[in-house]
């Protein structure tokens, strides 16, 4: 049994902040960021929440796949910045959206986490224990970010976006590459919360995000392209033969590299980190999201989705688009 997408959709907070809104709050500039990023404005949120956006993108994705609520059987939330540690952000959309026969849970894989998630729902719709999955990918990284630390809080926003994924005859995924190395898992980091138990030591500091930035752009433009290229590979095709490559959001200067490395023309690398900068888990379905609610997705058309951050993780997925 193949695994296509049937709906997608996704979700922002409304507040847009642009370069020059960061430029009041760090010593940066709307030069040096579109230069150095391609990033021109984020979203972030102020009322909004993690598990508000993730169930306003499953909603949207529902209706357009002309499902309900009730009928999903798998929900998986990609986030590293969920409203609780417990319970999952999953249980809780599970609990808003109304999917009660739905098992839920969360995937932590940053910034890899929705291809994770379709790599887990395609497992097991491949397997026929579910029928079809809700994969959402949310972040509220605003609050996980150092506001005085302009090498990061000029980089991430806000979203979320949401696919739902159903077993079909049809063509759907046709292959997917995908890894991890744990060894480099202090290029990109968040500690959690400190110990306060009766052993430790009182009044330990709460830990932001803090990055390598160059070792995560070094690690991007050689993995990327190779993962890619495993996953076009293996299902025996030519990478001329896709449509678009829908890469992780980080940086426009990545997804260049990338394309050079891989021959590929620019333009078949959509982008919309100038309007989002890097959501993390939530990068790659919102882009789908937008470039399907933009007509740009015509059947048949063969997608590779691809990704990496923390972990470090990384994965590509190749499917047929079906809807
Ligand atoms: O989802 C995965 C998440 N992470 C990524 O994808 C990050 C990948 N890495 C990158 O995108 C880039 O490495 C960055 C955008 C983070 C940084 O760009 P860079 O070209 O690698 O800059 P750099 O770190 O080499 O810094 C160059 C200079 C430094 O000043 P000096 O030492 O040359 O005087 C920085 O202090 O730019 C300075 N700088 C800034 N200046 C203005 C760093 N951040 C800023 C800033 N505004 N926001």
């Amino acid at each position: 049994m193949n695994t296509k997408i049937i709906g997608t959709g996704y979700d922002l907070p409304a507040f847009a902040a642009d370069n020059n809104y960061l430029a009041t709050l760090v010593d940066t500039s709307d030069e040096w960021i579109v230069e150095r990023t391609g990033i021109r404005t984020r979203h972030l949120a102020k009322e909004e929440t993690t598990t508000s956006m993730a169930v306003n993108a499953s909603r949207q994705a529902l209706e357009r796949a002309g499902m309900q609520a009730e009928d999903v059987e798998l929900l998986i939330v990609a986030t590293i910045s969920g409203d609780t540690e417990t319970p999952s952000t999953a249980c809780r959309v599970q609990a808003e959206i109304g999917a009660n026969r739905a098992v839920a849970f969360d995937i932590n894989a940053a910034c890899s986490g929705f291809l994770y998630g379709m790599h887990v729902a395609e497992a097991f719709i491949r397997s026929g224990i579910y029928r079809n999955a809700l994969v959402i990918g949310a972040e509220t990284l605003s609050k996980l970010i150092d506001w005085t630390d302009r090498s990061t809080c000029v980089l991430f926003g806000d979203g979320a976006g949401a696919a739902v994924l159903a077993a079909t005859e049809e063509t759907g995924i046709i292959s997917q590459s995908i890894g991890s190395n744990g060894e480099k898992w202090e290029v990109l980091e968040c500690q959690g919360r400190p110990n306060g138990n009766p052993l430790c030591e009182k009044g330990q500091e709460l830990k932001y995000m803090t990055m390598n930035g160059q070792e995560v752009f070094k690690f991007a433009v050689k993995t990327v392209p190779l993962c890619v290229e495993d996953a076009v590979e293996k299902a025996g095709i030519g990478l001329d033969e896709v449509k678009y490559f829908l890469l992780h959001q980080a940086n426009k200067r990545i997804i260049q590299s990338v394309a050079k490395r891989l021959g590929q023309p620019e333009e078949k690398f959509p982008m919309n980190l100038d309007q989002c900068g890097n959501t993390s888990a939530a990068s790659l379905p919102i882009l789908l999201a937008q470039m399907d609610e933009q007509g740009l997705l015509q059947k048949g058309d063969r997608l590779v989705l691809s990704g990496f951050g923390a972990g470090l993780t990384w994965g590509a997925c190749l499917l047929e688009w079906q809807k």
